[in-house]
């Protein structure tokens, strides 16, 4: 879907959260979201978190997850769980049981994936084979085409076991804790969230050819049985011809 600018591409993406949201909790009693960090997604928080969207949802049955963390302390201003913390979880009646945050804060950063992993094992109660399925994540799209910290060429992009992984980020030369693909790409719908036209580039490449085949890595994510959606804006695909919406 492609907005007019941001600021409709944050009202329509914050509406199609809400529903998802809605639906879930009417249809299973609660909702798990996956949240990512990022300019678009901080709008469309920030959006979720006044007026109708904040008295409609139904928030003590929404639960929190991060596709990704940088490892830092949670009050570092550069951690994704602060930035959802400032701009929607400190702003509605959210249970604080239902916010799991990444343990970044642990200096050993691979043992912080496995506690991470082990929270969603707990939660979603898989010990063995499997993977979770979330009802919805939303994830940003960075000029190099990586999303969460799936990073071009990272080996995390094929990993098959894991649920979460501590990915070096060889370009910024740093751990970031990520979900890996699978974990994306079971869940029941993804939504993409880029605006503004230092996004053209990477938008006008990924979908002019066969978007089947993966040049980046958010061209990774594809649920296998769920909806693939990409709020846009006119900024971003400036540079592309007319688009469409996949679903999965
Ligand atoms: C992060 C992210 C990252 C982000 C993209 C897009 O922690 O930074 O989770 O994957 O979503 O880089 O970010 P922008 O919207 O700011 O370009």
């Amino acid at each position: 879907m492609v907005a007019r600018d941001l600021e409709d591409l944050c009202e329509r993406a914050a509406e199609m959260v809400a529903r998802a949201i809605t639906d879930q909790v009417l249809a299973r009693g609660r909702a798990t979201i996956v949240l990512s960090g990022g300019t678009t997604p901080r709008r469309v928080y920030e959006r979720l978190a006044i007026g109708t969207f904040q008295q409609a949802i139904p928030w003590d049955q929404v639960y929190l997850f991060w596709g990704d963390e940088r490892c830092i302390p949670p009050d570092d201003p550069d951690s994704n769980y602060k930035m959802a913390h400032d701009t929607l979880i400190s702003k509605v009646s959210i249970p604080k049981e239902n916010i799991y945050r990444m343990p970044t804060e642990r200096s050993d950063h691979q043992e912080a994936a496995l506690e991470y992993e082990k929270t969603l094992r707990n939660f979603f109660g898989l010990a063995g084979e499997g993977w979770p399925r979330f009802d919805l994540a939303l994830l940003g799209i960075g000029t190099d085409g990586h999303t969460a910290s799936l990073f071009p060429g990272s080996p995390i992009l094929s990993e098959k076991k894991q649920w979460v992984a501590a990915a070096y980020v060889e370009k910024l030369k740093v751990y970031r804790l990520t979900l890996t693909p699978s974990v994306f790409n079971h869940s029941a719908q993804v939504i993409f969230l880029a605006a503004g036209k230092e996004k053209a580039p990477v938008i006008k490449e990924s979908f002019s050819a066969d978007h089947r085949s993966s040049r980046f890595p958010f061209q990774e994510i594809r649920p296998h049985e769920g909806k693939l959606i990409f709020f846009l804006d006119q900024a971003a695909c400036s540079l592309s011809p007319p688009f469409y919406e996949v679903s999965g």
